[in-house]
Formats: structure tokens, C-alpha cells, sequence
């Protein structure tokens, strides 16, 4: 059975077909890269399938089960969460603080925002564990606001991950950051999703990235699926370099 299933999804603003008859299966532990230029609707559907945004109609199943009208709250019980392309987090509090968050909201605790987290050993111990599955155990009593841009990014997909879904949206984890720190990132994220067997549905641009971590492709075009395949079946779809890059044989030409 396909871990998450979206069926005719639609989601209009307007005249703007943001996410258009969209069917997606994926299936589980699967890391799917999801592109397309910008307007594709890639954020749309990342947000429609998180509940962050209602769809005007399809269904959405995840696990057999049909979400399409469940809470955000729910969802991620059910074990769906995300990050954000534009970061989702407490500036104010620190790396280690906003992961120990994550974890009170996930396990529904009430959380007294002065006492955060330092009394409950369970949490200290696992939000450490995760910043260090994160590389940011250095940068755990800084304030998030104070981190470099692509910690932020990194803390962000932490907290998604803080939730212990079993599939993990991540829309554009490396955005802003350089490229050289991009494949550190990368790294770090499909090291974490790999090793605990996490599905994975990421938002990226840089079609290096997407070409050398996905198991599978889906490109997005004015809101709909135009195709999806392996890294090497993408590669060789001129209509997909096309909308991609403007130019039919971009891809091939690196090889
Ligand atoms: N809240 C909104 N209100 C109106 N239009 C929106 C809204 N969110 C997205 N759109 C439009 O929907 C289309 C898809 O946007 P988006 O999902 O952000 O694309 P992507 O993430 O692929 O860049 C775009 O044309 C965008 O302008
Ligand atoms: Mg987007």
C-alpha cells in the first residue's frame, strides 16, 4: 500500500490553478524530490497535503486512511509533518529550546515556556540527540535567531522531524544557503531520513541535488504533474529541461 495517495487534489486561488488534478502516490520510504519552476505550485500541494491550506477538492489518504479533512493536529499524529521554505521558528528561543518545543507540542504537554524542558530528562535527552543527528549540538544554547542561515534551515527540518513522522515534507530545506554548504545540508538531511527509514517528499531547485539524493522525481508544471521518473528517466526528458532550465538538452550536456 502506498504510504500517501492524493487523488484529483485541487486547490485554486482564483483563476490560478495552484495545484491542478493532482495524483500523487508515494510510497514508503521513498525520497521523492518534488520540482518545478516557480508558481508550479510546489508549496501549494506541500501545504494542502500538511492541512495548512484546504483543498477545494480530491481526496488525500495517507496510510489507507482518509485525511483530506483532518486537522494540522492531526495529521501530524497520524505522521505527517513539514518545514517551511520560509523558517518556522522560535527566534527568541534557543536551538535546543525549539527542539524540546517540538517534542512537548508532539507529545501534547502543556508547556511552561520558563521551565521549558529543563525538568523533563526524557526531553533533554532526546532534543540533544536530535540536535546532534542535526550537527547543531554546537550551536545548542544559541538563540535560533543568532544561527547562520543554513543552521536555520537545518533547525527547521529538525523540528519537522522532532514530530517523528513517517513522512517528512521538507520544502526547499537548502534555499538561501550557498552551494557550498547545500550538499552539507543535503547530507545531513538523507543521512537522518535514511537511517530511520523516514519517507521523504523535498522541494529543491538545484537539479544536482535532486539528481543525486532522490529515488524518484515528480516535476510540477502550472499546478499539475507533467512527469515523474527516476533521476535518469528525468534526465533524459527534454520537455521537463525544457521547463526547467529553457533549453531541451541541459541535462544531457553534463554528462
Ligand atoms: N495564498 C495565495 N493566494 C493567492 N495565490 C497564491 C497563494 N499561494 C500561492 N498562490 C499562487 O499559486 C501558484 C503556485 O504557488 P506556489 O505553490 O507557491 O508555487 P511554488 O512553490 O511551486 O513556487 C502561484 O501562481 C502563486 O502565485
Ligand atoms: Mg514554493
Amino acid at each position: 500500500m502506498n504510504l500517501l495517495e492524493t487523488v484529483h487534489l485541487k486547490r485554486y486561488f482564483g483563476d490560478t490553478r495552484a495545484v491542478d488534478d493532482v495524483s500523487l502516490s508515494v510510497a514508503e520510504g521513498e525520497f521523492v524530490s518534488l520540482v518545478g519552476p516557480n508558481g508550479a505550485g510546489k508549496t501549494s500541494l506541500v501545504n494542502v497535503v500538511s492541512a495548512y491550506l484546504k483543498a477545494d477538492s480530491g481526496t488525500i489518504l495517507f496510510r489507507g486512511a482518509d485525511l483530506t479533512h483532518a486537522s494540522v493536529t492531526d495529521r501530524v499524529k497520524a505522521g505527517i509533518a513539514r518545514s517551511f521554505q520560509i523558517v518556522n521558528l522560535f527566534d527568541d528561543l534557543s536551538a535546543f529550546d525549539n527542539v524540546a518545543l517540538a517534542i512537548f507540542s508532539r507529545q501534547g504537554k502543556t508547556v511552561n515556556l520558563m521551565a521549558l524542558a529543563h525538568l523533563d530528562r526524557d526531553v533533554t535527552a532526546e532534543a540533544d540527540h536530535v540536535l546532534a543527528q542535526f550537527n547543531l549540538s554546537a550551536k545548542r544554547s544559541e538563540l535560533a535567531r543568532d544561527l547562520a542561515q543554513g543552521e536555520r534551515k537545518l533547525l527547521d527540518v529538525a523540528l519537522a522531524y522532532a514530530l517523528r513522522p513517517k513522512l517528512l515534507f521538507l520544502d526547499e530545506p537548502t534555499s538561501g544557503v550557498s552551494t557550498r554548504d547545500k550538499g552539507q545540508i543535503m547530507d545531513t538531511i538523507a543521512s537522518v531520513v535514511r537511517g530511520e527509514g523516514i519517507t521523504a517528499v523535498i522541494v529543491e531547485h538545484d537539479m544536482d541535488v535532486v539528481f543525486k539524493y532522490s529515488d524518484r522525481i515528480v516535476v510540477m508544471h502550472q499546478g499539475a504533474i507533467l512527469a515523474q521518473g527516476t533521476p535518469d528517466e528525468i534526465r533524459k526528458n527534454e520537455q521537463v529541461a525544457m521547463i526547467l532550465i529553457g533549453s531541451a538538452d541541459a541535462f544531457a550536456r553534463k554528462d
